[in-house]
């Protein structure tokens, strides 16, 4: 098993971070890597929102945690207890992955895997946020899109959680009655 091989093995979601920042440098490389991602056509339908602006974060987390806890739902409620109602995980990082509106979220998704697997090569962990994404669908979606400088007519499929880790976490099993070999 090679080192990239083995990287991609041990990756698990990490839902809580330590104060410290990401570096400039490696925000750099993240950068690069998400860009440098296959995309259908090279249209590069995407753009990419890299917040550190820690009280942005943490008015849409709260913003988010209030909307839940006003919702009754106790299947998300109680996810919400599981993660001490933490959305952002402290994440000094959060970036915003969008595309072009009706254009094929795929190559969005791609270029996140890219950053998920440099954060880790550089020693960062991160975690897909979909849940909170959906500010950006609901009726404050204008407020939200402009806090993230979300350019026009573009849309948030989902956020991704970037730091250094204060936890640790396994890989999920791996289910092989998912695959077919014909
Ligand atoms: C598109 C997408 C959206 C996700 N949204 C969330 C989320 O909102 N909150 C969260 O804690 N984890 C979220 N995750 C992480 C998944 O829960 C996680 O990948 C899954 O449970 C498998 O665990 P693993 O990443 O540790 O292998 C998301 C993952 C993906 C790919």
């Amino acid at each position: 098993m090679n080192d990239l091989i083995k990287m991609i093995k041990d990756r698990a979601s990490i839902r809580l971070f330590t104060d410290e920042p990401v570096a400039e440098d490696m925000i750099s490389e993240l950068i690069d890597c998400a860009l440098a991602a296959p995309n259908g056509g090279n249209a590069q339908p995407w753009h990419f929102v890299f917040c550190t602006d820690k009280a942005k974060l943490k008015e849409l987390e709260d913003s988010q945690i209030a909307a839940i806890k006003a919702s009754g739902n106790e299947k998300i409620i109680a996810l919400q207890v599981a993660r001490n109602w933490k959305i952002l995980f402290n994440a000094p990082l959060v970036i915003w992955i969008t595309t072009k509106e009706g254009k094929s979220a795929i190559d969005a998704g791609i270029a996140g895997e890219s950053m998920v697997l440099a954060a880790q090569s550089m020693g960062l962990r991160s975690c897909f946020i979909g849940g909170a994404s959906s500010a950006f669908h609901g009726p404050d979606q204008d407020k939200w899109k402009a806090l993230f400088s979300i350019p026009e007519g573009y849309e948030v499929h989902c956020g991704l959680a970037i730091g250094h880790p204060d936890q640790e976490n396994t890989p999920h099993a791996l289910d092989y009655s998912k695959i077919t070999r014909i």
